[in-house]
């Protein structure tokens, strides 16, 4: 199968595709991006994720460099170009190139690119029938993760560390104790009490869209949310925990620093929202 990319403006066999070596995206991490779910040739909560890339876009002061109905008209002659039903679409837009200076000039030209890749989700559902392993560190990232920015160092340490720690997630714990989300999911859990628990809306934490698509289960599935924070201890003491993302959906959490997670495999409420979440999409 022959990949190809989109790039500011052209669809480029995937091996030629790059942006220029002054690309802020590329010097500076001064960019936002988007990650899509792509089911049976459909990406999934495309509006959801629209408008979460129009707010990351206005809170750092860059204008897309293509309208909405151009730009899905981008997203999916990527896909079709591709030839791909399952997978995961990428899309970033950086500031674009100029020379390199910290600040920036107004008049410059923002990048969009576009990557589609397939995904093997026989291998992710395997793994969600078993869970996964997560250990919990320190959050270092700035006090902006609202933004959906291709800044990514400390999630990229954190999930470094914890796969070379032989887990698959890292829940990220503030100065105050209590758990923010992980290095790239939203932190779940069923606390001791049977709430459905996970962190409130604010700079802290990305709004996944995941995460609003539970919320309207909620109600369907009797379901009690809270969104009071947890402390990592009451995750330990959690009957179930679970990280939800566009690319894992909801993946069950079995283990957290060592601790067993009820009785160590996936529970009923992890389960029951993983399937509602895949029935809503069918
Ligand atoms: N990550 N929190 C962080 C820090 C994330 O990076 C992500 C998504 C989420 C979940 O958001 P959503 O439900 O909208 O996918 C929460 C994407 C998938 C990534 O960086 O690959």
């Amino acid at each position: 199968m022959t990949r190809i990319a989109y790039v500011d403006g052209a669809y480029l066999p995937f091996d030629e595709a790059g942006v220029h070596i002054e690309d802020r995206g590329y010097q500076f991490a001064d960019g936002v991006y988007e990650v899509f779910a792509l089911i049976d040739g459909h990406m999934l909560d495309v509006d959801a994720h629209l408008k979460r890339l129009d707010l990351s876009l206005e809170k750092i002061s860059l204008v897309s460099p293509v309208s909405r109905p151009a730009l899905l008209v981008i997203l999916n002659e990527t896909i079709r170009a591709n030839n791909i039903k399952n997978g995961l679409v990428y899309m970033q837009i950086t500031r674009g190139r100029a020379a390199r200076n910290h600040a920036y000039p107004k008049t410059l030209h923002p990048v969009l690119s576009v990557t589609v890749r397939p995904m093997n989700e026989t291998y992710r559902d395997h793994v969600a029938q078993s869970g996964i392993k997560v250990i919990s560190l320190d959050d270092q990232r700035w006090k902006r993760c609202d933004i959906k920015s291709i800044s990514l160092l400390p999630n990229v340490m954190a999930k470094q560390v914890a796969v070379e720690a032989g887990a698959q997630e890292a829940w990220m714990i503030d100065e105050a104790g209590l758990v923010t989300e992980g290095s790239s999911t939203t932190a779940w859990i069923v606390d001791a009490a049977g709430k459905l628990r996970t962190r409130p809306l604010a700079n802290d934490i990305l709004d996944g869209i995941t995460r609003q698509m539970l919320f309207k289960l909620v109600d369907e599935l009797k379901l009690e949310l809270d969104e009071t924070p947890f402390t990592i201890d009451e995750a330990y003491a959690s009957k179930e925990a679970f990280s939800t993302a566009s690319s894992l959906i909801v993946m069950p959490v079995v283990d957290i620093d060592g601790h067993k997670i009820g009785d160590g495999t996936p529970g009923p409420v992890t389960t029951k929202l993983l399937q509602s979440y895949k029935i809503s999409n069918s």
